[in-house]
């Protein structure tokens, strides 16, 4: 409810709802607090970050892998488990609904020729750079910059690997698997330090945030590059920036702060934005 929000956070609601309301194109990018009241750590918190305890270049690297695979492996056998049974929150659905409800409108305005006055409906783009595969389960669009949790691949070939069955025992097994074309180890298709992006996503995502003229950014301390360089690409070609964030990041480029949790905040502005287009 807006009004169990302090009276700075609900001005800045209301900030970033009239900026969202004429808005005609909007890029998103989130990252790991939006799952984090999913259940899903998230890497930098220092309470219950996954960083506290595990250090990144000793698990999410090439070079760690080849040093150690079955290290590497367990590791992400480990993540898969603890992912596995974890819902999208409150802030993936809001975001889902919105993004739908705009794909929705904007059909039936094109496939009508008796519009008299079509009501603002913006294109919106989701960009995670998260593995997990919440967003999709709310039902968004969304493109991963980082990879996907759920997927392997062979780290000789870049053959993609699927289990030959399906069932949990195998998906979350911790011994090595090797690739049947060339016997390289298998991988899961993430993005590690060291690694490019994928380069379509990452093509995407550029064109997106370079055309948009709000972005906001979800639930990241966008502090790894080149995802956290998206908000000073869309800000230097004349976007607003938004940030959603209960501990918002230092960036100089941020124009309205949400310094809430986005749980709560994702559905206040979907649903205030909502209000307007009735
Ligand atoms: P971080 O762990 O660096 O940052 C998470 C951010 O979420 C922090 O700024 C928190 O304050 C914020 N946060 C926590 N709870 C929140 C909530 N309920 N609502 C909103 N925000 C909340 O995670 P990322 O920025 O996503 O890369 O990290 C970027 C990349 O670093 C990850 O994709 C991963 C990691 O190494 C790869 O795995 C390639």
């Amino acid at each position: 409810m807006v009004a169990e929000l302090s009276v700075e956070l609900a001005t800045q609601l209301q900030r970033a709802t009239e900026l969202l309301q004429s808005a005609k194109s909007i890029c998103v990018l989130t990252g790991a607090g939006i799952s984090a009241e999913s259940g899903i750590p998230t890497f930098r918190d220092k309470q219950t970050g996954l960083w506290k305890n595990f250090r990144a270049e000793d698990l999410a690297s090439p070079s760690a892998f080849a040093r150690d695979p079955k290290l590497v492996w367990s590791w992400y056998q480990w993540r898969r488990q603890l992912v596995q049974d974890k819902l999208p929150n409150p802030a993936h659905q809001a975001l889902a609904e919105w993004q739908q409800k705009n794909l929705a409108s904007s059909s039936l305005i094109s496939s009508s020729s008796t519009d008299i006055s079509p009501p603002n409906r913006p294109q919106i783009t989701l960009i995670t750079q998260n593995v997990d595969d919440l967003h999709e389960q709310a039902g968004s669009d969304v493109i991963h910059l980082h990879g996907h949790l759920w997927r392997n691949r062979c780290h000789q070939c870049d053959m993609v690997y699927e289990a030959a069955d399906n069932d949990s025992a195998a998906i979350f097994d911790d011994d090595l698997i090797l690739c049947q074309h060339c016997g390289g180890y298998i991988r899961p298709d993430i993005v590690w330090f060291g690694e490019s992006l994928p380069v379509e996503a990452w093509q995407d995502a550029e064109v997106s945030a370079a055309n948009c003229e709000v972005f906001m950014s979800i639930g990241t301390s966008s502090l790894v590059y080149p995802a956290a360089g998206l908000a000073q690409l869309a800000k230097q070609n004349g976007a607003k920036v938004i940030e959603i964030n209960p501990n918002p990041t230092p960036s100089s480029i941020v124009d309205i702060t949400l310094a809430a949790k986005a749980g709560t905040l994702v559905p206040l502005l979907v649903a205030s934005l909502s209000e307007w287009q009735k």
